[in-house]
Order: C-alpha cells, then structure tokens, then sequence
C-alpha cells in the first residue's frame, strides 16, 4: 500500500494517454489479466490520432500481391533516411497487417476493394497502395474501434487529468504518476507496477500545426525528467498540406489521401511543380512528364510515380521554396487540386472529411476549385527512446508506444505509418510491461517527496500575485520556434533560439495565475509549458549537433545528408532528480548496425 495523502488508486499497468498506441495497450494488457487503468488530460476519443485520416499502412497486399513486409521495411528505412531503429521498422512491417486484421474483427469497417478485401490505397514514399482506411477518417475509425473494445473490456479511465510527474522508487524504478483533475484542481495519485506513456506529440511549440492542444510533449517530458532518453528531437515533420486559410484554422491537416487518390501541387503560375524537386535517391522511380505520372495511378507498373507522392519532407520543402520564390498563393501556400483531376462524386465519397472542411470552414468546393494549402507541424519523429520488442526504456518499468517513442521513422515518417506504428507498438509496449511484471522486479514504494515537490511547483504560479501570463509565454514560444527551428534552419537561428528557450524558462517560474484551481485552463496551461520548453530545448540542441540536412531537419548551411552524421542519432538526457529546467546532455550515440540480410533489401533499392 501506498501512504499517498491524496485520492489514490493502483494499477498493474498505467498508461498514460488514450489515442491509438493507449488504447492498444490497455487491450494487451488487459488481455494478459492484469489491472489496467488508462490516464488522459482530454476525453476518451479526442486524440491526434483521429489527425492521421488518409490511412494506417500495411503489406496486405489487396490491390497490388507484390507488395510484403520487405518492401514495406525498406520504404520505411528509406523514407527515415536510414536514421531508423531498423528492429522497430523491421517488427512494424511484419507486424502490421495482422494488426489490421485485428481491428476489423473488433468491428472497424473499412473501405473495399470490388471483391470485398480491406482496400488500399497509394501515399508518398510507399511503392505501392498500401493504406487500409476508411475515406478521410481512418485514425477516428481506429481510435473508435479500440475505445469500444477497451470500455467492453471494464477498463477504468480517467479522463480530464493531468499528469504532472513521473514518481519512482526507493531503487530507481517507476512507480506510478502523480495528476491533477482538471475540473477541480485537486490532486491524485496512481502507484503501478509499469507505466507505460502513449502521450502523442509536441506540435503545440509550434505556431502552424496540425496538432490540437493536448500536443505539449507532456509524455517526451515526463520520461526524460524521470531519467529516460530522447533520441532524434530535432526531426519534426511538416506535414505538405495544411490548410492556410482562414487564418483561424490554419494548420489543419488536408489528408495526404487527398495526393493520394490523385491530386496535384500547382504554383501561382499554375505549374505542377514537384517535378523540378525530385532529389537524386527518387529520380529513377519517379516520373518526368505529367502523362507518365498519371498513367501510374491506373496501373504502377505502367509508369513511374507522380513527385507528388515524394515522401513528405521532400514535399515540404519544395512547397516551401516556392512560396519564398514568390510563386504561392495568395494566403502564402500552394494549391492543391484535385477538382480538375477527380469527378465530384469520386471526390465526396474518397475524402468526405475534406469536401465538408473545406466546405464550411472556408467556403472553398474542393469538387469546384483548388485548396490553398501549406506545410504544417504535424508529427515528432524523435521520442523515447526504447526497446524495439518490449518497449522498455532505460527507466525500469517505464514504456513509451506510438509518436511519444522515437526510432521507429528515423528521420522522416511516411504517411500511414503512424497508425500501424500505434497498433504494432501499442500491443508491444501492453506486452512488454506485462513481461515486466511477470518478471517480478518491480516498484516496492512510492516516494512521496518527488510527489510533494511536484505539486509544490504545480501551485506556485498562485503565490505570486504578480507575474507572466501562460498565455504571452506560449504564443512567443510558438513564434519562435515556428521562425528559427522550423522547415529550414541556420546555425544562427537555431543558437538564437536556444537562448531564447534559456529565457523562457525563467519567464516560467515566474508565472502567476489569477482565481481558482477549478477548470482553471490559464494553470493547464502554466503546467504544460514546462513540458513544451523541454521538448523544445531538446529539439533545438538535436538541430544545433546534427550540421548536415536529412528528412525533417534541414540545414541551409549544410544543405546535404553527410555520411558521418547518417551514422549517429541524438540523444538528450538529464540526471535523474533534475529540475525540468536544468541543463540537458546531449550526446551522439551509434545509429543501430542493420544485420547483412535486411541490409540486401536496402542495397537492392538503392
Ligand atoms: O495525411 C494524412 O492523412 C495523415 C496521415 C498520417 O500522418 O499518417
């Protein structure tokens, strides 16, 4: 038992976060018969997830039998730029169809192929069709399929509350957590066997994003303040298409499905411009003229695939180039268009979300005219980092699935690839803590005194009575870090925003917060913000070490991958017992060996 003074309850397994990777791990585990209880700061099916809409992706092989794990594993690799861990893109690969299969029998309904198989369909950097899905909703189909099948379990959750901390033992190991309600400020305990953290991402650092406000890198954090490591922070992913206008709403995902079921990038002068960015490692499998482009989408044999399926950092960037070169339109995106390209109906029926979005948030008919879009923060490659089969993380009895991980993606993720991750690794890390525990060496006490100083600085912003506002330091954060760590980034930018991050972490401590502790969202705020400044601190020094360009971190000053940092991944970390704000370590370590027989299949693609 644990002497905690506040509202308690223990868990075998706690998992903190409720998207995709969450609920697939409160499956497994439960599964497993243990005592299983899901934390989350927003509700029960609100989660980033729902964000991934065009697909999860997985060899099945329905509309092209050529396609198996192999090939998936290497566009994988290839897409991450080889900075993967290639155990992770290896078991994803293997791993995911049969995932997918899974949650067709707990009652997802997805698309179909004429002769009734689950139907696939084509995104950037994947050689064939490959994205099971549902329309434009596939991550709300997933996340409502496992919610289903969690709450039939008797799962408990516990929605609205905010964890603050990671607590350990007397010995070092993970012990539970320590939260907040949000609807009332009071505190609450959890003690558990095994934590494992499905937190999602950190978008919300940035000022144009994808990401709703859960996005704080609150799991990224935790693990890191808990004594854990975060590898690859500096690869963030611009996803190409985010809507740019209305200004309210710029940031939201346009679903790759939209390029996918063959939509086209156009300049203000109405050129298909990625065809003038196709980088050397895709010009042999990437067609020259618009006729060959478009004869792909009806056979992939017959053609070569369009620029516009380029994994995504290549489109980002030359979408990117364009607006600076003046060629954007008029919002300071591109356009996107698939009115021209796809009859209205195949429109409604393939992407509902996106006729519907475009609709009523901006007046636009996606079946009529082209959408404005440009890159938007979208996804953190980098993360926790962990053990390809169980999920384990250096701390005993800590795991981390889904985005909060990092290795899977290497240095760029492909589209579809998040979902299937969420799945594979979800059930992975339900496992990894269930063998855990089997295992016997787990958490025998709870210290109270890393709860205490938890809460004590949860509540100091209420002391002052005057001080910075949560709200200021979040915009200028967001502004800074979308200006000097964004798409492209300099030498200069990048130090000017580490010491800005050094600022901003004083103007934390000296937040005050007005009223009460009761739905107060001005404390959320002041509570995730020094989450957001680590996860951002650990991106910016990821950017400064890593002096070449791959996937989601590009440097004008050294505009190409170099062999020597192909080699290492980044890793950050802090002593266990460090205040969030103290100075973080980073430091190279070897990018995993890839043995000789998966090695083959990379140099036959190369
Ligand atoms: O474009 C999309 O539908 C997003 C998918 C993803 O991030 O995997």
């Amino acid at each position: 038992m644990t002497n905690s003074p506040y509202e308690h309850h223990e868990y075998d397994v706690l998992i903190i976060g409720a998207g995709g990777a969450g609920l697939r791990a409160a499956i497994e585990a439960k599964q497993r018969g243990l005592k299983v209880g899901i934390i989350t700061k927003s509700l029960l099916g609100k989660a980033h997830t729902v964000m991934a809409e065009g697909g999860m992706a997985a060899a099945m092989g329905n509309v092209y039998e050529e396609d198996n794990w192999m090939v998936h594993f290497r566009d994988t690799m290839r897409g991450g730029k080889y900075l993967n861990n290639y155990r992770m893109a290896e078991l994803h690969a293997k791993e995911a169809p049969d995932r997918v299969w899974e949650l067709e029998q707990w009652g997802a309904l997805f698309d179909r192929t004429k002769d009734g198989k689950i139907l696939q369909r084509d995104f950037g950097g994947h050689r064939y069709a490959r994205l099971a899905h549902v329309g434009d909703r596939t991550g709300l189909e997933l996340i409502r399929t496992l919610q289903q099948k969690v709450v039939s379990m008797g799962t408990d959750v516990f929605m609205e509350c905010k964890v603050l901390r990671l607590i350990h033992d007397s010995a070092g190991r993970v012990a539970g957590c320590v939260a907040y309600w949000r609807a009332n400020g009071e505190f609450v305990t959890f003690s558990a066997k095994a934590v494992i953290l499905a937190t999602g991402g950190v978008g919300k650092s940035w000022k144009f994003t994808s990401n709703s406000w859960e996005g704080t890198g609150d799991g990224h954090a935790m693990a890191l303040w808990a004594g854990a490591e975060l590898i690859d922070m500096e690869c963030i992913q611009f996803h190409p298409t985010g809507m740019v206008w209305p200004l309210s709403v710029r940031g939201l995902l346009v679903t790759e499905g939209v390029r996918g079921d063959g939509g086209v990038l156009r300049n203000s002068e109405g050129k298909r411009f990625m065809f003038d960015y196709v980088a050397d490692m895709f010009r042999a499998e990437t067609a020259d003229s618009e006729e060959e482009a478009d004869r792909w989408y009806d056979d992939h044999a017959a053609g070569r695939r369009p620029p516009e399926l380029l994994p995504r950092d290549e489109v980002a960037r030359a979408i990117n180039t364009e607006v600076k070169a003046g060629r954007g339109s008029p919002h300071g995106g591109v356009y996107l268009d698939i009115a021209s390209r796809r009859s209205a109906e195949v429109i409604r029926r393939r992407l509902p979300s996106m006729y519907h979005q475009f609709m009523e948030l901006a007046g636009v008919d996606i079946t009529r005219e082209a959408m404005e879009i440009g890159p938007t923060c979208h996804y953190i490659m980098g993360g926790v980092k962990v053990d390809a089969e169980t999920t384990a993380t250096k701390v005993p009895g800590l795991f981390a699935a889904g985005e909060v991980a990092g290795g899977m993606h290497g240095a760029n993720r492909l589209g579809g690839n998040s979902l299937s991750d969420l799945i594979v690794f979800g059930r992975r890390a339900g496992m990894g803590a269930a063998e855990y525990i089997e295992a016997g060496s787990v958490a025998t006490d709870f210290d109270l005194g890393e709860v205490e100083a938890a809460i004590a600085e949860a509540l100091a912003p209420f002391e002052r009575t005057s001080g910075e506002n949560p709200y200021d330091i979040q915009r200028d954060l967001q502004e800074m870090m979308q200006s000097n760590v964004g798409i492209i980034r300099t030498a200069s930018e990048i130090d000017e925003a580490i010491v800005e991050l050094e600022k901003f972490s004083e103007r934390v401590q000296n937040i005050a917060i007005k009223g009460g502790r009761a739905y107060n969202p001005g404390w959320n705020l002041a509570t995730d913000l020094p989450s957001m400044l680590s996860v951002s601190k650990c991106t910016a020094r990821g950017a400064r070490e890593r002096k070449e360009s791959r996937g989601g971190h590009t440097r004008e000053d050294f505009p190409k991958a170099s062999a020597e940092f192909g080699k290492v991944n980044f890793a950050h970390s802090l002593p266990q017992g460090a205040n969030w704000h103290d100075e973080i370590s980073t430091n190279p370590v070897p990018v995993m060996t890839v043995p000789a027989e998966l090695q083959a299949l990379l140099e036959e693609a190369k």
